[in-house]
């Protein structure tokens, strides 16, 4: 597919007014996306777990306008707010080509998330395939084609991507691969796919409970953190990596190898972070409590010849990833071991999910 199947040509714009409301999850990368080119086209390729509990749910009304300026409010937690305004105000810029029709319409777009607002969660990526799949089911009633439920996943990834990168991500589930890879036949840079070989029951309802070790605003954006990557002296080699643990991930979630899993997505989150370590202008996201909590997970693996393992995003909080047989010693080993790292003993419980429902 190109950038061309999406382009909408003709729509019917008789209709007045509407509403449309979708739930969308957060996905945690295993194989990390950083650095990326134009458009929002990534540098490299990633593989995601869909989450479950972690999601956006929004309703976006629609009404017939005069005019041809964008024209939206935003809700989010009932209340009205300007702060989300610029992020969609781009998006909508990014996008009109392939929706042309947002120019016809006001929007009233309402926005709720699942965990807490200050949690140091980033709600992009639900936030923004939430707000693509609320425009493709819009455009579904004006187009009146029935366009294939393949189609409409991919169109709503490709917007979703242009929203945030890793959003292309959350539209299904449970694994999503995002940029092209040899060894993923309908893998592609403008949306994310479904994995579909058979995945090992090893990695079924797989869990991560998040540890919420720093809710503060992020210190580099991922705008920002992308940008360290032009130029690089690592990124070559760091893209190939990526692509060479995306092949080799895909056998192991075939096959079940779950030490080979562990040290896979534990090296991709810690090169993440080195690649910020080792970037100009540098910068270290891990605080103490996350090295403190590695080294809890690393010793906890060791004696108790378990599978648990960390990923990290661009910042400081742990994902605490674990096979579903090992749930109850894992949460035990949690609350007495690890919660007192996390600020005010928080952590969220979260699980492998299938990704966003229409409402
Ligand atoms: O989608 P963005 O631009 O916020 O980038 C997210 C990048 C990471 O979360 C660090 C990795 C990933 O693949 O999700």
């Amino acid at each position: 597919m190109t950038v061309q199947d999406f382009i909408l040509e003709s729509y019917n714009s008789d209709l007045e007014k509407g509403s449309v409301k979708w739930s969308s999850p957060s996905n945690i990368a295993l194989i990390k996306y950083w650095g990326k080119k134009e458009n929002q086209i990534p540098a490299n390729p990633s593989i995601s777990f869909t989450l479950s509990n972690c999601k956006t749910i929004t309703e976006m009304s629609f009404s017939k306008k005069e005019g041809k300026e964008f024209s939206f409010d935003v809700y989010f937690e009932g209340e009205k707010n300007e702060a989300f305004r610029p992020k969609i105000q781009t998006f909508f810029e990014r996008i009109e080509s392939y929706v042309p029709f947002i120019r016809d319409y006001h929007f009233k777009i309402e926005t709720s998330n699942t965990f807490p607002h200050s949690s140091g969660i980033a709600s992009s990526a639900s936030g923004m395939s939430a707000l693509a799949l609320c425009l493709m089911s819009i455009e579904r009633s004006l187009s009146g084609a029935e366009e294939s439920e393949s189609y409409f996943n991919r169109k709503a990834s490709f917007l979703a991507r242009l929203g945030s990168g890793s959003a292309c991500r959350s539209i299904e589930g449970e694994l999503v691969v995002w940029g092209k890879n040899e060894s993923v036949s309908k893998s592609s840079d403008l949306f994310g796919v479904k994995f579909e070989d058979t995945v090992h029951p090893n990695f079924h309802e797989y869990q991560d409970a998040i540890l919420l070790v720093d809710k503060g605003e992020k210190q580099v954006s991922s705008t920002v953190g992308h940008k360290l990557m032009l130029g690089h002296p690592f990124s070559e080699n760091r893209f190939k990596q990526a692509h060479d643990n995306l092949s080799e991930m895909k056998e192991v979630l075939k096959n079940g190898d779950l030490k080979r899993f562990v040290e896979i997505v534990e090296s991709e989150a810690l090169t993440l972070h080195a690649m910020m370590m080792t970037s100009m202008p540098y910068f270290i996201l891990m605080k103490p409590n996350t090295l403190e909590i590695i080294n809890r997970i690393w010793s906890y693996r060791q004696q108790n010849n378990s599978n648990i393992c960390f990923t990290l995003d661009a910042g400081a909080n742990v994902h605490v990833l674990f096979p579903k047989a090992e749930q109850e010693k894992v949460y035990d080993f949690i609350n007495s071991e690890l919660v007192a790292f996390c600020q005010n003993g928080h952590y969220i419980c979260d699980i492998v999910g299938k990704g966003a429902i229409k409402l």
